[in-house]
């Protein structure tokens, strides 16, 4: 049968095998009703590397040391839709509040340094416009400051489009209008690219956020970490919280998503608005 036609569909201990690799490596809990959006999607991966079932899929994955496999296979499975000014909310908060009162603390105690971490960044469109607003915050002042916008994903196909920084009409629908006349580049009529300005303030990394530590010295001063944790369950939302947690700045801010409330018991951080919490540090 020709490849491009063949129908091939997943059986329960397939998986259950397919569940328990993402959910191992990437945090990530397939329920039962992802199944077949996960058939159709990695069927997608069958017909593309020619092979003729599931389980010689798994088993060349299974022998597959360079970790390749399994990066093509998270960024089928993950969801990456994302779109500029996404819950607003959080960045008129962040715009209006937050980044004042950062300024304020930094340059009171003489240190210039402004660091975010855009955890789960997709394709870019919360950590530019994360650098936007920074921009914007620090007006006249900001060459007196060093400030950077870390952004992480584990899918390289969103991170290859985050460093394109090329957006179109529906990404940017939302955003203000001085914002994409400001910060953008009108390539063609559907076609958007972010100034150099602002990719300089961005710097884009794969990095898995299940892993046990981070390597970061510094702390940061905002982390966003917004629907990406829907994905996972209790155990590896808290733990994720914690480590989110040791890397924030003392008052720093964890914006999660609006469908992401986190549990009462994450010491140290406090309650601000939904979907927001701030470091706390309590003795
Ligand atoms: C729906 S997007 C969220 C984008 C953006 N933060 C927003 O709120 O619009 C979720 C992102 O989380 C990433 N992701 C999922 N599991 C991850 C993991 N274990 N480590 C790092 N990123 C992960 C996915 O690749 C995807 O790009």
């Amino acid at each position: 049968m020709n490849l491009m036609t063949m129908n091939v569909s997943i059986t329960d201990n397939e998986f259950t095998q397919i569940r328990e690799m993402i959910y191992s490596c990437f945090g990530i809990n397939l329920t039962e009703q992802k199944r077949s959006l996960v058939e159709g999607r990695l069927a997608k991966v069958l017909r593309t590397r020619g092979y003729s079932s599931f389980e010689e899929y798994f088993s060349n994955l299974a022998n597959d040391d360079s970790g390749a496999g399994l990066l093509e296979l998270i960024d089928r499975i993950s969801t990456n839709h994302t779109f500029f000014y996404r819950e607003a909310e959080h960045f008129d908060y962040l715009q209006n509040r937050a980044l004042p009162a950062i300024i304020e603390r930094q340059a009171a105690t003489g240190d210039r340094t402004i660091r975010i971490w855009s955890a789960g960044c997709s394709s870019g469109e919360e950590s530019y416009l994360l650098a936007m607003l920074l921009r914007e915050a620090l007006g006249r002042e900001f060459s007196k400051w060093e400030v950077a916008v870390l952004a992480t994903d584990i899918s390289i196909s969103a991170l290859e489009k985050a460093e394109k920084g090329i957006y179109n009409n529906l990404n940017v629908s939302k955003l203000p209008d001085f914002l994409l006349k400001k910060y953008f580049m009108k390539l063609k009529d559907d076609e958007y690219n972010v100034v150099p300005a602002i990719k300089q303030m961005v710097v884009h990394r794969k990095l898995n956020l299940v892993r046990p530590e981070y390597p970061f010295r510094k702390k940061f001063q905002v982390i966003f970490c917004r629907n990406v944790m829907i994905y996972f369950d209790q155990v590896t939302r808290k733990n994720l919280v914690d480590k989110f947690t040791m890397h924030l700045d003392s008052k720093g801010y964890l914006f999660v998503g609006h469908s992401e409330t986190l549990g009462r018991d994450n010491k140290n951080l406090t309650y601000v608005k939904p979907a927001l919490y701030q470091h706390e540090i309590q003795r």
